[in-house]
C-alpha cells in the first residue's frame, strides 16, 4: 500500500500537463467520436495479451497496425493478475502496462475491457475462483462480498490504467464496464450503477465508458445503463442494419459500434473445428464501414489458452487449448488469407499504413523425441502435495482446499470387498470435471461429468480408492459460472456414501519446476495418471534457431504439457479436434537440451508402442472429433450470425 503513494503522486502530475491536447469523446449532434475535436471512426481489433507471450506483443501489434487497424481491443482477466486473494501479479506476460506501452509506441490505440468479468473463453469468464468461498455468492451482482472483492481488485487495476488513458497521454480511448450482462441471469441494476461510478471514482469523468451486448431487444434491456455507452457485438453474414437499430434503441444518438464482430469463432473438445470463410467477413466488415461504423474485430488474433487458463461452456462442455479462432492472423500469429482480405476491405475505406508487413514467423520441426516414465502421481504423491492431505467425512470442493486450477487426489478406502462388479455413481453430476480413478493403483476408468456418471470397480476391503479430479476449465458464461469444482456431492459405492476422505491439493506446476524425482521403481505398468519427462536439444549449425514449432501426441490420449516448466496446456487428441499444440520460441534454449514432462492421465503408448512426442512444423487443430453430443446446437447462441434481428 505504502508503494501506491509516490505512483499516484506521478500520474496526478504526468495528467495535468496533456490533458489539454489530448480529448476522446461521443460526438451526439453528429454521430460520431470526437479525437482531439477532430470525427474520428476507428477499426479494432481484438489481441489478449493473456493469450501471447510478452515475447511476441510487438510481432502481433506490428502485424495489427500494419492490417490498417487504428486501434486493439483487450481484456483484462481479473484471475490472471489476482490468483489469491489480494496476490498480484503484472509482470512478464502479465505486464498489462508494458503491453499497453507497446500498442502505444506502435500508433496503435487501445479500448480497454476491464472486467470484472470478461467472459472470453476463459476459465470462468476471468472472475477469480476464490471468489467461491463464500459459498452462496452471487457473482456479477451487488452481492456485498463480490462488491468488496470488486472494489479492491478495480482499486490496484484502475489506478494503473489511468495514466495511459488518451486525455492523460497514453492509448486507451474507452474503457468497457462489465460484459454482455445482459445475457446473465441477475439483470442487476444497482450492480452496474456501482460499477459505473467506482470506474468514475478511479478515471474521472472524461474517459468514454462503453457495455457491450448482443445486438437485440433481449439482451440490451438489463445489459444497457444510463452513462454508458450501449455498444452491440454481431457477426457476419447478418443484416447489419438491422443489427444496429437494436443499438439506437438504446442509444438514438452517437456512433455506431459493433465491438465484437466475429472473424471466426471458438472451438469445444469434442465438436468440430469451426470456421468462417474470409470472404462472408471481408463482406459484412465492408457492409459495417460503409454504414460509417466503429467495429472491433473479434478476434484479430485468438493466441493460445496456455496452462489451465480455458474455460467452458454448458451444457459442460470444455474449450481447447488453441484459441486460435479462425482469425486473420493464427494462433502463432501467421498471416493469413483472411488477413489480406480484411486488410483489403480497410484499404478501400482509409489509407494503409506504409511499409512492411511483418512476416510470418518460421516453424521448425524438431522431430521425435523419446520420453520415459518417471513415476505415478501416486507413487509422487508425497512431493507433488508438500501440504499433506486434508481429512473429512465427505468430499471437500477445490476452493475449499484452497485450490483454484489443476488436479486434486480424493482418496478413501474401499469399505467392504467388491470382488464383483461394484458400481461406483456420482450423485447429482457431482464430478468436475473428469476423474481418473484407480484402485490400489489400478486404472479402473474415468468419471465425467455431464458424459459418464458411473463405473465398475473391483477391489478388496481396505484398498485405496483414488479419485485423481481434473479442474478442466471454469464456466465462462451464463448462470453457472459459479462453477466449484472437485467432488461437488457425494460418489456412492454400491449404493452406499463413501465416507472418510483424505484430499492431497497438488502443486504439480511447482514440483514440475523444481524437477520430478524418478519414482518408477515403485510403479508397475497400468498404475493411472503417470509422469513421463524428455529433452531434446535444438540442432546447431542452423541459423536462426530456436524457431517456433507444435508438438502432437501420437497413441497419447489426455494430458498435460511443460516445457522448461512452462505449462503449455492440455492435449487431448483422442478426443480432438485439436491435435497439435503450439510451442512458442520463446520458451526454448539453444545453450541447454529442452526439459519435457507429460502428465497422461489414462493411457500412454509407452508399454506397447514406441514412447515418444514429436515436434512438427504444421498446426492441426481442425482434425475429427471423437464425441457424441446434441449440445453444440446450444452452443451457437453467441455466434452472432443466427441472432434474432427482429
Ligand atoms: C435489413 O434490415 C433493414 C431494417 O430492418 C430492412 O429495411 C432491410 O430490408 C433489410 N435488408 C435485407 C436485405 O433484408
Ligand atoms: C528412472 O529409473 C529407471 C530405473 O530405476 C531407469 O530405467 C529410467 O531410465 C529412469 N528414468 C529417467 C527419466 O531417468
Ligand atoms: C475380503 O476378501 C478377502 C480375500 O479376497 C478375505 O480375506 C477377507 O476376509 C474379505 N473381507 C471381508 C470383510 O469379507
Ligand atoms: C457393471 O457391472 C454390471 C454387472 O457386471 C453390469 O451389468 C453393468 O452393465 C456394468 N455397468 C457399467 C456402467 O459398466
Ligand atoms: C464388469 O463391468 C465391466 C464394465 O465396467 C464389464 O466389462 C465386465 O464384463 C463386468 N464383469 C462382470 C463379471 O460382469
Ligand atoms: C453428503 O452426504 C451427507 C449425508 O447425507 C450430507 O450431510 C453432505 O452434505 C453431503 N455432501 C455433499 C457434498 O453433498
Ligand atoms: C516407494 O514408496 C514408498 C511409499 O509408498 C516409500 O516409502 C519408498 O521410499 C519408495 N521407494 C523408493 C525406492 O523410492
Ligand atoms: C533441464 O534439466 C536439466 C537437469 O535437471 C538441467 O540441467 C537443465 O538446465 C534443464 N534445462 C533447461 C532449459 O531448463
Ligand atoms: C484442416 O485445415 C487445413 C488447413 O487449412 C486443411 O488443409 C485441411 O483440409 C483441414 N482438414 C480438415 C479435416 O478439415
Amino acid at each position: 500500500m505504502v508503494a501506491l503513494v509516490p505512483l499516484l503522486f506521478l500520474q496526478a502530475a504526468f495528467g495535468a500537463s496533456v490533458a489539454s491536447q489530448r480529448s476522446f469523446r461521443i460526438d451526439y449532434a453528429h454521430d460520431g467520436f470526437l479525437k482531439d475535436g477532430k470525427p474520428f471512426r476507428y477499426i479494432s481489433g481484438s489481441i489478449h495479451y493473456s493469450r501471447v507471450p510478452q515475447y511476441y506483443w510487438k510481432d502481433r501489434l506490428l502485424k495489427m497496425k500494419m492490417a490498417g487497424l487504428d486501434a486493439i481491443q483487450t481484456y483484462v482477466p481479473w484471475n490472471f493478475h489476482e490468483p489469491k486473494p489480494g496476490a498480484y501479479s503484472f509482470s512478464g506476460d502479465r505486464d498489462l502496462e508494458h503491453f499497453l506501452q507497446l500498442a502505444e509506441e506502435i500508433g496503435l490505440l487501445v479500448i480497454l475491457r476491464a472486467g470484472p468479468y470478461i467472459c472470453g473463453e476463459w476459465d470462468m469468464g476471468g472472475l477469480p475462483a476464490w471468489l467461491l468461498e463464500k459459498e452462496s455468492i452471487v457473482l456479477r451482482s451487488s452481492d456485498p462480498d463480490y462488491l468488496a472483492a470488486v472494489e479492491r481488485w478495480m482499486g490496484i487495476l484502475l489506478p494503473k490504467m489511468k495514466p495511459h488513458l488518451y486525455h492523460n497521454g497514453g492509448p486507451i480511448i474507452m474503457v468497457q464496464v462489465e460484459n454482455e450482462y445482459g445475457s446473465y441471469f441477475a439483470c442487476d441494476f444497482d450492480y452496474l450503477r456501482y460499477l459505473q461510478s467506482l470506474f468514475r471514482r478511479h478515471l474521472g469523468s472524461e474517459v468514454v465508458l462503453f457495455t457491450t451486448d448482443g445486438a437485440s431487444k433481449t439482451f440490451l434491456r438489463c445489459g444497457a445503463l444510463q452513462g454508458l455507452y450501449a455498444t452491440v457485438d454481431f457477426g457476419p453474414g447478418g443484416n447489419v442494419t438491422a443489427a444496429f437499430l437494436h443499438q439506437r434503441r438504446s442509444e438514438p444518438k452517437g456512433p455506431l459500434v459493433n465491438s465484437e464482430f466475429y472473424t471466426g469463432w471458438l472451438d469445444h473438445w469434442g465438436h468440430q473445428h469451426i470456421t468462417i470463410s474470409a470472404s462472408i467477413v471481408a463482406k459484412s466488415l465492408s457492409d459495417i464501414l460503409a454504414h460509417g461504423a466503429n467495429v472491433n474485430m473479434y478476434m484479430f488474433i485468438g493466441g493460445t489458452n496456455f496452462g489451465y487458463w480455458n474455460g467452458a461452456n454448458m451444457p459442460y462442455s470444455a474449450q481447447p487449448t488453441s484459441y486460435d479462432y479462425d482469425a486473420p492472423l493464427s494462433e502463432a500469429g501467421d498471416l493469413t488469407e483472411k488477413y489480406f482480405a480484411i486488410r483489403e476491405v480497410i484499404g478501400m475505406y482509409k489509407e494503409l499504413p506504409e511499409g512492411p508487413i511483418p512476416p510470418t514467423t518460421p516453424k521448425f520441426s524438431y522431430g521425435k523425441v523419446a520420453l520415459q516414465k518417471v513415476g505415478t502421481v501416486r507413487s509422487l504423491l508425497n512431493d507433488l502435495s508438500p501440504s499433506g492431505p486434508v481429512k473429512s467425512i465427505y468430499p471437500l470442493t477445490f476452493v475449499q482446499l484452497k485450490q483454484y486450477f489443476g488436479f486434486i487426489l480424493y482418496r478413501t478406502k474401499l469399505p467392504r470387498n467388491c470382488s464383483e462388479n461394484t458400481t461406483l455413481l456420482t450423485l447429482f453430476d457431482g464430478i468436475h470435471d473428469r476423474a481418473y480413478v484407480s484402485v490400489n493403483g489400478v486404472s479402473q476408468g474415468v468419471l465425467s461429468r455431464r458424459d459418464v456418471l458411473k463405473l465398475n470397480i473391483t477391489g478388496n476391503a481396505g484398498a485405496y480408492l483414488d479419485l485423481l479430479v481434473e479442474n478442466t476449465g471454469g464456466v465462462n458464461f451464463g448462470r453457472y459460472n459459479n462453477d466449484f469444482k472437485g467432488l461437488v456431492s457425494n460418489i456412492t459405492l454400491g449404493g452406499e456414501i463413501l465416507t472418510d476422505w483424505e484430499m492431497y491439493p497438488l502443486d504439480i506446476d511447482n514440483v514440475v519446476s523444481q524437477g520430478l524425482r524418478n519414482e518408477t521403481g515403485n510403479t508397475s505398468s497400468n498404475e493411472g495418471p503417470t509422469f513421463y519427462t524428455g529433452s531434446f536439444s535444438i540442432p546447431s549449425g542452423i541459423p536462426d534457431l530456436p524457431q517456433d514449432t507444435y508438438v502432437q501426441f501420437p497413441g497419447w490420449t489426455k494430458g498435460q504439457i511443460w516445457i522448461n516448466s512452462f505449462n503449455l496446456g492440455r492435449y487431448w487428441p483422442a478426443r480432438g479436434p485439436q491435435v497439435t499444440l503450439f510451442v512458442p520460441s520463446n520458451i526454448l534454449v539453444s545453450s541447454f537440451p529442452n526439459n519435457v514432462t507429460v502428465l497422461e492421465l489414462e493411457s500412454s503408448p509407452c508399454g506397447t508402442q514406441k514412447c515418444l512426442i514429436e515436434f512438427v512444423d504444421r498446426p492441426n487443430i481442425n482434425a475429427s472429433f471423437h464425441y457424441e453430443s446434441d449440445s453444440q446446437k446450444l452452443f451457437s447462441r453467441d455466434l452472432g450470425l443466427d441472432l434474432d434481428y427482429v
